[in-house]
């Protein structure tokens, strides 16, 4: 099969946020922390009658739906999440609800956890299935859903929650450039969930940031190393039109481009002009180490290279700075954020995707964008998700509720027989619920 990749895509993040201003007051942060510090706008968060389960169940019913897909269609089911619910049963099996519906229960897949890269190891599954000996011809799909929470203190600010469909197959629209991925994978404890008796992770957020930069390095390393072998030539920020990286926060989205441009100067690459050689030239000879500390050249690195992130990087950013860090789903939620706002000129452009899960896992990989055809073109991709519409309509709560609801989920994660208010009056029709979990545990859904 050629051209295998993403036809079809649908995401969903709960409608109920909180602005990063009105939390920066709140919590007593000095003005500008979190808008300017963190670069975050919003954050969207699940009530109690929304959960990882819910949200994919929307996200795939209404990706089936608006394409007008037969559940009878789909071959593998991959899920990729780091919120753990149920450390047996997955999430792909409450998903299946919707196929035994209509009688489709020959589905391969399960879900696939390692922080936030989890989406993109169930992405890879899908693509390597549609290419493998063992293809039955239909589509798979992938759901990547998170519900990204902290415990109260500096890293509170920077949660989210959404969750994301694609549909894989050939002749897509986004195909994936297979040959040209980098890994970089290792031990570290930056990031990880050791309390099981608790959503909350347990985080070194300099640490993480500095492991995150370290695997963006030696991916982007490898990714151009592969490039040239295969294409001849060297490859530098200019053999590509768009960066999307994973974004915990968006600051560190600015971080990474301005490191990549660097690794292109340390490179030699022809896009470094003299202007900002001369700017850098101060800090080739500093190590990695201390290439990570540096202030001075983060702050020139950022500069030299800010015409070029904001044409290549910034229309990538809508969706992870207005619904916080998405975990499994950011990276997508930055692709989709780039087909909401480009998707009239993205035909034969190539666009960088830098997938990172903490404890660690990293690969860089790249898309070739065409523009399809009906229903599975770039335009209709971009209607169907309605970025713009979902934004719109999104409800506005004060800090206290937020953090009450935090408290509130708090005291639920991990227990049993209850049933929530059941009031889905905040929800968008079509929008799945919990309603209650009974004395064995049980969870059960409706759909508004
Ligand atoms: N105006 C403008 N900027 C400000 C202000 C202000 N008033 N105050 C602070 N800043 C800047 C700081 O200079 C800093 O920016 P810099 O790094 O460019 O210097 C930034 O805001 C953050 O300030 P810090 O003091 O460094 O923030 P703090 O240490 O309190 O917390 C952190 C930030 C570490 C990112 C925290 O939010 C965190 O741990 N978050 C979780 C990160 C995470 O999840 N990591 C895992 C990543 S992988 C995954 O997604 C699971």
């Amino acid at each position: 099969p050629k051209n295998v990749g993403i036809l079809a895509m649908e995401i969903y993040f709960p409608r109920t946020c909180v602005q990063q201003e009105a939390l920066e007051t709140y919590d007593g942060a000095s003005k500008g922390k979190y808008t300017i510090g963190l670069g975050q706008d919003c954050m969207a968060f699940c009530t109690e009658v929304e959960d990882v389960i819910s949200m994919s169940l929307t996200a795939v019913a209404s990706l089936l739906e608006k394409y007008e897909i037969d559940p009878k269609q789909i071959g593998r089911l991959e899920v990729g999440s780091e919120t753990v619910i149920d450390k047996s049963k997955s999430i792909k099996t409450f998903l299946m609800q919707i196929f035994e519906e209509s009688g489709n229960t020959d589905i391969e897949g399960v879900d696939s956890t390692n922080a936030c890269y989890g989406g993109t190891a169930a992405l890879f599954n899908c693509i390597n299935w549609v290419e493998s000996s063992s293809w039955d011809g239909r589509y798979g799909l992938v759901v990547c859903t998170d519900n990204a929470v902290y415990a109260e203190g500096p890293a509170r600010p920077t949660g989210g929650a959404a969750a994301i469909a694609m549909l894989v197959g050939p002749g897509a629209p986004i195909a994936f450039e297979s040959k040209f991925r980098g890994s970089h994978m290792s031990h570290a404890y930056d990031f990880y969930k050791p309390n099981l008796a608790s959503e909350y992770p347990v985080v070194d957020g300099k640490l993480s940031q500095t492991c995150y930069l370290g695997a963006l390095d030696s991916c982007y390393i490898r990714f151009c190393d592969k490039f040239q072998k295969l294409e001849g030539k060297p490859f530098s920020i200019s053999e590509a039109d768009y960066f999307a990286f994973h974004s915990p926060y968006n600051k560190l989205v600015q971080k990474s481009f301005a490191r990549l441009y660097f690794k292109d100067f340390l490179r030699d690459a022809s896009l470094v002009d003299e202007a900002a050689r001369e700017k850098l030239a101060p800090f080739s000879a500093l190590s990695k180490d201390e290439s990570y500390q540096s202030r001075d050249l983060e702050k020139a690195t950022q500069q030299v290279a800010k015409h070029l992130y904001d044409a290549k990087v910034q229309p990538t950013t809508l969706l992870p700075k207005q619904v916080g860090n998405m975990y499994t789903a950011s990276l997508y939620a930055a692709f989709a954020s780039l087909l909401h706002n480009k998707h009239d000129s993205l035909a034969g452009k190539r666009v960088i995707m830098f997938s990172y899960g903490s404890g660690l896992t990293a690969t860089m990989f790249s898309f070739q964008l065409q523009n399809g055809q009906h229903p599975f073109s770039l335009l209709n991709i971009a209607m169907v998700m309605n970025v713009s519409g979902k934004l719109k309509s999104r409800l506005e709560f004060p800090p206290e509720k937020f953090v009450e609801t935090l408290k509130l989920m708090e005291h639920r994660y991990g227990s049993k027989d209850f049933v929530t208010s059941k009031d889905c009056s905040l929800l968008a029709s079509g929008t799945y619920y919990l309603t209650e979990v009974d004395s064995m545990y049980r969870r059960f859904y409706a759909k508004k």
